[in-house]
């Protein structure tokens, strides 16, 4: 099962890759909705655009997420004014809501047909010990100017204890839209062209090259819109960024659904909102977190929400099934602007920590106006090349649960199992004559050997039995059960072996 958004009905395969040289005004590497916002901008403006990305277009986060369009990111703004203060708070807020009504004028602009709908947005708790937290929260809204509301009703399908309501939200089909964009691109003189990897850019005489396997991009901007930072110097994204793991299910709950979109405000997290599929409105259940690169298995993740999604509609039929990559930065914010500050012309968007629908178009408008030397009121919020200090016990927490969850992952570097303990359709580490080797046994019994060092810096990955693949626990790259490279930073595939036992 695949993910609803990446259905035969909705998902766009019109685009080539490239066949030979060409020049530009900005390349833009990844066609995921941050760079096809950029490219829509651009395009628009008279910028001769060329969009280029190893896949199809949105088939990476894009094509994978809930689709939520909303400011309200978890319980959030307690922690940013306490640790940044009111102003950094409120611009970080009104940088997101701006992007909402973007997103509103894009679509009414262009006539895209994207399910959009306005819908209030909710972070929730049934847990009574949560609801002092949660009226902080609004309190600290409605002291920044957001009129957000605390409730003890909702749409949702049980009771709970308390919630903050953002109203004027919004949700709507990802590839629908971004399939507008790529229209309105291609109308003003764009080019796309998809599975085409880029292996290398560099920077001469002013002018950028990004040589790819079909062609070299010649270009004056680059912005890097991949879903990773593939490139690791000098902008060392790597250090500053985790990736974390999380699955959704579509379900047709045989029930009128409710109206609104839901996230719990503590672990475990749940998500919940409605979508349409064949004329008819579903259910899509998220949830069940991790960071890339630890071993999860199909009870941990998708049968945990079937479970949930039984207990809540005891008839109900699972349609979709599908896991997500998100990019998280230390700090919790995104990082938008120049690449590194020692390289002008060269951008970058990326960290949106799970909220990439709506920081996506935050992080377009920021780039675009730093193309056009334009003064953005938003930039310094998101600075891609801030170095701060850390500010306070909040984000020291932040930094402790991640460094201890990657000492918890060293350990299980050390782990490898033998091979007769590997089931059918499963895998793991096995040591050979001293040497590691990731082994994964098919159904039948076929096995399929790789050498389980990740490409990108070289860690040890681990094996996802929820998805039958090698992912790595420093940076989240992953690589299919035969070694090919399916997500960034990492773009090569795993080394194979032959093995005859
Ligand atoms: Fe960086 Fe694997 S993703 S080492």
């Amino acid at each position: 099962m695949n993910s609803l958004w990446l259905c035969d009905d909705f998902k766009d395969n019109r685009f080539f890759g490239l066949d030979k040289d060409v020049f530009c005004d900005v390349c833009i590497i990844g066609a995921g909705i941050f760079g096809l916002t950029c490219g829509y901008y651009l395009s628009k403006l008279g910028f001769k655009v060329v969009v280029v990305d190893k896949y199809d277009v949105a088939r990476k986060t894009t094509g994978h997420t809930t689709a939520k369009i909303t400011s309200q990111h978890g319980l959030f703004y307690t922690y940013l004014v306490d640790t940044y203060g009111e102003q950094f708070a409120k611009d970080y807020l009104f940088a997101n809501e701006n992007a909402i009504e973007n997103i509103k004028d894009i679509i009414d602009t262009e006539h895209i047909n994207c399910d959009f709908e306005v819908q209030s947005s909710f972070v929730y708790s049934t847990d009574i010990s949560d609801v002092e937290k949660i009226k902080m929260e609004v309190d600290c809204l409605n002291s920044i100017g957001f009129p957000a509301n605390f409730v003890t009703k909702c749409g949702l399908p049980f009771e709970i204890a308390g919630g903050v309501q953002f109203k004027n939200q919004a949700q709507f089909n990802p590839i629908k839209y971004v399939n507008g964009l790529c229209n309105c691109i291609i109308k003003n003189d764009g080019n796309i062209y998809t599975n085409t990897t880029v292996y290398d850019v560099k920077n001469d005489d002013d002018l950028f090259s990004t040589f790819t396997v079909g062609g070299t991009i010649k270009s004056k901007y680059i912005i890097l819109a991949s879903h990773y930072p593939f490139i690791n110097f000098p902008g060392m994204y790597f250090f500053k960024m985790y990736q974390s793991s999380s699955y959704v299910i579509g379900v047709d709950t045989k029930k009128t659904l409710f109206n609104g979109m839901y996230i719990t405000s503590s672990v475990p997290t749940y998500s919940f909102r409605t979508a349409f599929y064949n004329g008819k409105k579903i259910l899509l259940l998220g949830g069940c977190d991790h960071k890339t690169g630890t071993p999860v298995t199909f009870e941990d993740s998708y049968l945990n929400l079937e479970n949930y999604a039984k207990q809540l509609y005891p008839n109900c039929e699972v349609l979709f099934r599908w896991d997500t990559r998100d990019c998280i930065t230390l700090d919790k914010i995104p990082y938008i602007g120049l690449f590194s500050s020692t390289i002008d012309n060269f951008f970058v968007g990326t960290g949106f920590n799970k909220w990439g629908m709506t920081s996506s178009n935050v992080a377009a408008n920021i780039v675009c106006d730093m193309i056009l030397d334009k003064t953005n009121k938003f930039a310094y919020v998101f600075d891609s090349t801030r170095v701060n200090p850390i500010k306070n016990r909040t984000e020291i927490k932040n930094m402790i649960s991640e460094s201890v969850s990657s000492l918890a992952l060293k350990k299980l570097k050390d782990s490898s199992v033998s091979f007769d303990s590997i089931c059918f359709n499963s895998g793991g580490v096995i040591d050979v004559n001293g040497q590691k080797v990731g082994v994964y046994k098919d159904s039948s019994g076929n096995i399929f050997a790789v050498k389980p060092i990740c490409t990108h810096l070289g860690c040890l990955l681990s094996w996802n039995d929820a998805d039958k693949t090698w992912d790595c626990p420093c940076h989240g790259s992953r690589f299919d059960f035969m070694g090919r490279n399916l997500y960034d930073p990492a773009f090569k595939d795993l080394e194979t072996f032959n093995l005859n036992f």
